[in-house]
């Protein structure tokens, strides 16, 4: 990632083209708003286009615009969002969707900078900074011919890639606690850490869903904490199901109540620096049992203090 940072700050000041590759939300969208803002078009508009949520026979009008009567339902004409982004950024989300005939027009605006409305024959002249992002293998979309070589070419002058979160273990736990502090704030919760087996099966999970599932993961836990630390079963079934993750032995019943058991002490003791009256208290339980419990466990209350 610190190679992706000196990237983005080194391409933001150019006005080069940049092709944003990396599996679905490992954050493609914020680099490229990254590099828009810390450009010296970061005044002039952003334009996002998502090709993949634009019908096909929409796209060209959507990009280019549209004269008066180019089509049915072509009542006035309307500006494309190149021309929009006149001066600033334009950012083409998905691009890997996009049909070949629009293919031949987005090559010729890469190349010339120009291009005409739907129905029209004035060539317009824009001045834009293109930001393009897939989550496709492009490489093979050119060898089975459904994208063509040349935009491909023209697009991949700067290449960006994200790795995936689970080649960056170690950014797990900074993007878990960053996403804590601002869901706990957003919510007014006094969600203040993760715990030990937690953060544990954080770790352990593959993420396919990328720093977007974690987000997600991270949200729905707080909402669902009750306490001041997020335990793994405020963590969704996906990463619950230990056994394919890795995360969990085969445990009985009996032996995962005691390890759940053995963590709520473990917490109470952190949250009450080992004052074993208070932290019976808020586990609503005895001293007596609470003391019986820790000592079966082996945990000695005095190293929290
Ligand atoms: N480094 C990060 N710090 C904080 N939040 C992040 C980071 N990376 C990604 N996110 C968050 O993860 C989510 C997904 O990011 P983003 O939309 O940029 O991914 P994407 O690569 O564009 O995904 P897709 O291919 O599915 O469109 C967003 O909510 C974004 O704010
Ligand atoms: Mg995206």
């Amino acid at each position: 990632m610190r190679e992706v940072f000196q990237m983005i700050s080194q391409v933001s000041r150019s006005h080069a083209t940049v092709l944003i590759r990396g599996e679905s939300g490992t954050g493609k969208e914020l680099v490229a708003n990254s590099i828009h803002y810390n450009s010296n078009r970061s005044k002039a508009p952003f334009v996002k286009v998502n090709c993949a949520a634009i019908p096909n026979n929409l796209i060209e009008s959507e990009l280019f615009g549209h004269e008066k009567g180019a089509f049915t339902g072509a009542v006035k004409q309307k500006p494309g969002r190149f021309e929009l982004a006149h001066k600033g950024t334009i950012f083409l989300d998905e691009i890997g969707s996009i049909e070949p005939d629009v293919q031949v027009r987005l090559l010729r605006v890469l190349q010339e900078r120009e291009f005409e409305r739907v129905g029209g024959h004035k060539t317009l002249k824009v001045d834009v900074r293109i930001i393009a992002a897939t989550n496709k293998n492009l490489e093979q979309a050119v060898d089975e011919g459904t994208f063509r070589g040349d935009l491909y070419y023209r697009l991949n002058v700067f290449p960006i890639y994200m790795p995936p979160l689970r080649e960056r273990k170690t950014d797990i736990l900074l993007l878990a606690d960053f996403f804590l502090e601002r869901y706990a704030d957003e919510n007014g919760r006094e969600v203040k850490r993760l715990s030990t087996p937690a953060i544990d099966m954080l770790m352990a999970y593959h993420w396919p869903g990328n720093v977007r599932e974690l987000e997600n993961c991270i949200e729905r836990a707080v909402l669902l904490c009750e306490e001041g630390a997020i335990h793994s079963y405020h963590l969704p079934p996906s990463l619950q199901t230990g056994r394919e993750s890795g995360t969990l032995p085969d445990l009985s019943l009996e032996d995962a109540v005691a390890a759940l058991e053995k963590e709520m002490i473990i917490d109470a003791l952190k949250n009450t620096r080992g004052n074993i009256t208070l932290a019976a208290e808020v586990l609503k339980t005895t001293v007596r049992k609470f003391a019986y419990k820790a000592k079966k466990f082996g945990v000695d209350y005095r190293t929290y203090r």
